[in-house]
C-alpha cells in the first residue's frame, strides 16, 4: 500500500483554506493509503509563539483531525515534537543543504519582511525540518496546498543530493515523493482580497472563514467579504479574482461540478449569491463542529489517540534515521 503523508501547524484555528487545500483531501483519499498525518508544533515556533497555548492549539488541531473525518482504520495521527526523530534528521540534513537553497526560498523571504529584526535560524531551517518531516516516512504522495510546492521541490532535491552523496549507484537510501495538489482549492483566497492567499497570520479575522466558526459569525464574514459591482457571477475572469474565489468556495462546499456553478450563478447579483454561500458554508461546516464537540468532551480518547500515534510513527522514523545515519557513515548504537 503507498504511503500519504502531510501536516498542519498547530498556529490557532484552521480556516477555509487549509480544509479545502489539504485536510478534506487526505479525508477523501486516506482508504487508499496508510498515511501519516501529524501536527507540526516544531514549526510553529519559527515564529514568536505563546508557551501558555502550544499545547492547547495542538490538542485542538488534532480534535480538528478527527471532526473532520480521519478514520484510525487508516490514518496515523501523531504529533511531531513527540517523535525526536524529527529534529535529529534535521540537524543531519541541515549540513548536507546549501545555505543559498534556503535563502531563496518564498515563504522565507515573506515572513522575514514580516519579522524585521526577528528573524531567527529555524525560520530559514523550516524547510529543512519539513523535508525531515516528510523523507523520516519515506512517503508515495504528500497532499498539500499550492503554497507548500516549493517546499515539496526543495525535499525532492535534498533527496537527491543525500542519494548522490550517500548511497550506492541504483540503491537509492531516499525516495523521491510526489506533492499531491488539487486544482480545485489548493489556493483559496482571502475574503476581502481575492488578490490574496486567505492565511492565519492575517490581522483581519474578515478576511478567513474558521471551522469553528459560528452561523452568526459566517453570515456576517461573508455579508461583508469584497465583491465587484458587476452583476453575475464567473470562474477564471482574472480581472475578477473575488467572483472566482467565492464560487469555488460554493463548488466544494456544495459539492457541485463547476459547470452546474457556472450555470447556476451566471445571471444572479451578488445579494442573491451570498445568502446562497452562508447557507452552504454553515451547511458544510455544521457535522465537523458537531463532531468537534464530541471528541472535545472526551480527552482521554485523545490523548490515547496521539500516543498510539507517537508509536506507531517514532517506529518508522527511527528505521529511517537509522539507515541514514548508516549511510552517512555513523556507528549505530546495538
Ligand atoms: P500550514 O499549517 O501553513 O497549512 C496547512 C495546509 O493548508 C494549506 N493551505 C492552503 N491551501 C489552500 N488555500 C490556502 N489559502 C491555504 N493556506 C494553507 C497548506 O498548503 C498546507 O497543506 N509547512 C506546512 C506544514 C508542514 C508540512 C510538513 C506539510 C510541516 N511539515 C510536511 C506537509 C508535509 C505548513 O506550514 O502548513
Amino acid at each position: 500500500r503507498q504511503r500519504v503523508l502531510s501536516g498542519v501547524q498547530p498556529t490557532g484555528n484552521l480556516h477555509l483554506g487549509n480544509y479545502l487545500g489539504a485536510i478534506r483531501n487526505w479525508v477523501e483519499i486516506q482508504s487508499q493509503y496508510e498515511n501519516f498525518l501529524f501536527i507540526a508544533d516544531l514549526h510553529a515556533i519559527t515564529v514568536p509563539h505563546e508557551p501558555a497555548t502550544l499545547a492547547a492549539n495542538t490538542y485542538t488541531l488534532a480534535t480538528l483531525y478527527l471532526a473532520c473525518g480521519l478514520d484510525l482504520n487508516h490514518s496515523t495521527i501523531f504529533v511531531q515534537s513527540h517523535v525526536s526523530a524529527h529534529s535529529e534528521l534535521t540537524w543531519l540534513f541541515n549540513c548536507i543543504t546549501p545555505l543559498n537553497w534556503l535563502q531563496d526560498m518564498i515563504q522565507f523571504k515573506e515572513k522575514a519582511v514580516k519579522q524585521g529584526e526577528n528573524v531567527n535560524v529555524g525560520l530559514l531551517d523550516y524547510p529543512v525540518l519539513m523535508a525531515s518531516d516528510i523523507l523520516l516516512y519515506q512517503p508515495d504522495k504528500v497532499p498539500v496546498g499550492e503554497d507548500q510546492k516549493q517546499h515539496l521541490e526543495l525535499t525532492r532535491d535534498i533527496v537527491n543530493r543525500f542519494n548522490h552523496f550517500f548511497a550506492k549507484p541504483n540503491q537509492p537510501v531516499l525516495k523521491l515523493p510526489e506533492p499531491l495538489i488539487r486544482k480545485e482549492g489548493a489556493r483559496v483566497m482571502s475574503l476581502t482580497d481575492g488578490t490574496k492567499k486567505m492565511s492565519k497570520s492575517d490581522p483581519s479575522e474578515l478576511s478567513r472563514i474558521n471551522l469553528l466558526d459560528s452561523p452568526d459569525e459566517i453570515t456576517k464574514k461573508i455579508k461583508r467579504c469584497k465583491t465587484d459591482p458587476i452583476r453575475g457571477l464567473e470562474f477564471d475572469n482574472p480581472e475578477r479574482p473575488e467572483s472566482n474565489n467565492l464560487l469555488t468556495l460554493y463548488m466544494l462546499l456544495s459539492g457541485k461540478t463547476k459547470e452546474e456553478v457556472a450555470a447556476e450563478c451566471q445571471d444572479m447579483g451578488w445579494g442573491q449569491f451570498k445568502p446562497l454561500l452562508t447557507d452552504t458554508t454553515i451547511e458544510a461546516l455544521k457535522p465537523i463542529q458537531e463532531k468537534y464537540q464530541t471528541v472535545t468532551n472526551d480527552k482521554g480518547y485523545l490523548e490515547s489517540v496521539l500516543r498510539h500515534g507517537k508509536h506507531k510513527a517514532e517506529a518508522i522514523a527511527n528505521q529511517t534515521l537509522n539507515e541514514v545515519k548508516a549511510a552517512m557513515g555513523y556507528s549505530i548504537p546495538l
